[in-house]
Formats: structure tokens, sequence, C-alpha cells
């Protein structure tokens, strides 16, 4: 496994495999790796001739200084798992190398970047659109791996790649979960034992919605009653819970089987904010 500091050092590395037509996967993540991110890992080495995993935590994705400042950074330990996992590459780039001076590009995504969470993180979605496009054109890999924990990540992501022509396959990896379902994520460590035992209520509270609606019962009486159970967990905080189109994030209020239907929330347990989904198949 080689880690590589800089843009002309990952673009050299990756040239060679390139010339020798040799698929290349790239598994974008801001590091504090989990199990999620080695299902994106095991997928990309099985699919991929070369695997190359990017770490680096994007400051222009944070809305919230002191969440930039908190968010985990345990770049040892991931480097052995990674190392375990045999990556080809792993690109760590300094901030710099990456931002030499401001971004003055801005993207605008028609509302499916202010939706959701776009709603509660203004300007998430255009950083992500800014990072991800730098590291699509600094590696040119033939396959970008994303997990479908971040649904909406994945919708941005596959309208850039359609409206910019990128020549790539976006590859989506199902969500990784603990035993009681509680989507991984790098924010869990973050949680006490109390907020641990609570946290599950949200892949729960899906479960049960996607139950309802597919027994055929209203989405906003489903609604109604996923605000109670939301309302009787003292620790936890619902920002949405919304049913929308898979795609485009569009709210619904019917699920169709022409067009695949998600559901969508994001809440605060104690001071963690998670967020997960949960598609419906019809
Ligand atoms: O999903 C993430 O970890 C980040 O949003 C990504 C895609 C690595 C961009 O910084």
């Amino acid at each position: 496994m080689k880690i590589i500091h800089t843009k002309e050092g990952i673009q050299q590395a990756v040239f060679k495999h390139r010339c020798l037509n040799e698929t290349i996967g790239l598994v974008p993540t801001m590091g504090a790796l989990h199990k999620g991110h080695f299902s994106l890992v095991e997928k990309s080495k099985y699919n991929s001739a070369i695997t190359v995993v990017s770490i680096f935590v994007n400051p222009i994705q944070f809305n919230n200084k002191s969440d930039l400042e908190r968010y985990p950074r345990t770049l040892e330990k991931d480097l052995a798992l990674l190392g375990k996992l045999k990556v080809d590459y792993v690109f760590i780039p300094e901030e710099k190398e990456i931002y030499p001076e401001k971004t003055l590009l801005k993207f605008d995504f028609s509302g499916l970047e202010t939706t959701l969470e776009g709603a509660f993180r203004p300007g998430h979605f255009n950083g992500v659109g800014i990072i991800v496009s730098k590291l699509l054109h600094i590696i040119h890999p033939s396959h970008v791996y994303f997990g479908q924990k971040d649904l909406q990540q994945v919708a941005i992501i596959n309208r850039l790649i359609k409206d910019l022509s990128f020549n790539i396959e976006v590859i989506v990896v199902p969500t990784a979960r603990e035993d009681d379902g509680l989507a991984m994520s790098s924010r869990n460590i973050f949680l006490n034992q109390e907020e641990r035992m609570a946290a599950n209520i949200l892949y729960k509270n899906l479960s049960f919605a996607k139950d309802e609606l597919l027994n055929g019962v209203n989405w906003f009486e489903v609604k109604d009653k996923i605000n109670e159970k939301f309302l009787e967990e003292t620790l936890i905080r619902l920002e949405y819970f919304e049913l929308v189109k898979s795609d485009s994030m569009e709210k619904v209020s019917t699920i169709d089987q022409n067009s695949p239907c998600s559901i969508c929330t994001a809440a605060y347990v104690g001071n963690v904010r998670l967020i997960d989904n949960m598609t419906i198949y019809i």
C-alpha cells in the first residue's frame, strides 16, 4: 500500500495503471473509517484492478466550524486497517494541496442541494460537489464508490457526473448496520452509552414507516405516528422524516412502483447528529 500526499504523486501513480487499461476504483472518505467504509473498499477491490482510498476532511462541506473541529481524526488506525484490506494507494492531501486558493465556483443543482440535508446544512452539498469533482479530476477513476447511507449525496454526485459528462461509473453500496440496526457512521463514536442505546430509534422508525406504507397506510398518518414516537424519546430531537423519490429527492406522499421511493431522516441523539434512510421496493 502506497501513501501519497501530492496531486502529482497520485496522478503519476494512477496514470501507469490507466496506460495498462486497468480499472481504477476510488473510495473517497474523510477518514475515521468504520465497517461501512470497509464494505466500499471490499466492493472496489472486487470490481476494480486498483483501489485508491482518499482521506481528506473537507473543510468547505462543514457549515459549522465546531462540527469541523470535532470531526473524528484517526489516521494511524485508518492506515493500519487499509493496510490489512490491501488497498493499492491512499491519497492524503493537505488542505493547501486541494485548496491553494479559495474556490469561487458554486454549484446549483436546482433545489436538490437545498432540500432535506441541504436545508439544515446550507452549503454542504456545494462543498461535496467541489471536493468530489476535484478528486475525480485528479485521480480519473473508472469507478467511484459511495454508501447508500448518504442517499442525497449519491443523488448529487449522480447529477454532477451526468451534467458534467464524467466518464465514471458510480457504485452505491448498501448501508452497513450494527446488530440493532443503527447505521454505521464515523459520528457514532461520540454517542455515550445511553445515547447509543437510544440511537437505533432512527432505524426502528424507518422500518415501522416502511411497513405501514407497504400495508397501505396514508403517509400523513404514518408521519403523525412517527412524530409521536420521536416525541416519546427524551434524548432525540428529530430534524426531518420525509418520503422522497430516491433519485430526485422530491418530497412525495405516496409510493409508486415505477419510481423508487425512500424515507430519509435526520435527528440529534444528544449532541450527535445522525442520518439514515430506507428505500421501499414494491
Ligand atoms: O461521504 C463522505 O465522507 C464525504 O462527503 C466525501 C464524499 C468523502 C466528500 O468529502
